[in-house]
């Protein structure tokens, strides 16, 4: 098995293990994105981390989704919505980004994709799925 990096925060760890390994690729995804940005002719990159990180949120939502189904869980119709804010998010970003012309354009849109993600990440993770992990320890 290859051992994936950790860049996420211990403050990210919300205590559910399949779950903190799969939030752990998030951060995965962002601090490829901060390398990208650094870097000033990234845009092929930047495009890949923009698909990468659109499909794997498919298979992370889905896996939280069927879990809050599977037991009940009432909040989760407030909980879907931000995810599906998310995915949103990373489609809009990503048509602008495949439309803009200039490598300066693009790296403006990487930036905010940035931006947004950390906020997402930020309150999501730490308070959302912080609450998803109480409900889920307590069911088994
Ligand atoms: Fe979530």
């Amino acid at each position: 098995m290859i051992e994936q990096e950790n860049y996420m925060p211990e403050k990210f760890r919300i205590g559910h293990p399949a779950i903190d390994v799969q939030h752990e690729v998030l951060f995965v995804f962002y601090h490829e994105l901060m390398l990208s940005l650094q870097n000033a002719d990234d845009s092929y990159h930047l495009s890949d981390i923009f698909l990468g990180l659109g499909s794997y949120v498919l298979n992370h939502f889905k896996f939280e989704e069927d879990a809050m189904l599977a037991t009940h869980y009432e909040q989760s119709a407030a909980h879907c919505e931000e995810h599906h804010l998310l995915k949103e998010k990373v489609a809009e970003f990503h048509n602008r980004f495949v439309s803009v012309k200039n490598m300066k354009e693009e790296h403006a849109i990487a930036q905010e994709i940035a931006v947004f993600l950390a906020n997402w990440l930020e309150h999501h993770i730490a308070e959302v799925d912080k609450q998803l992990a109480h409900h889920l320890n307590q069911w088994q």
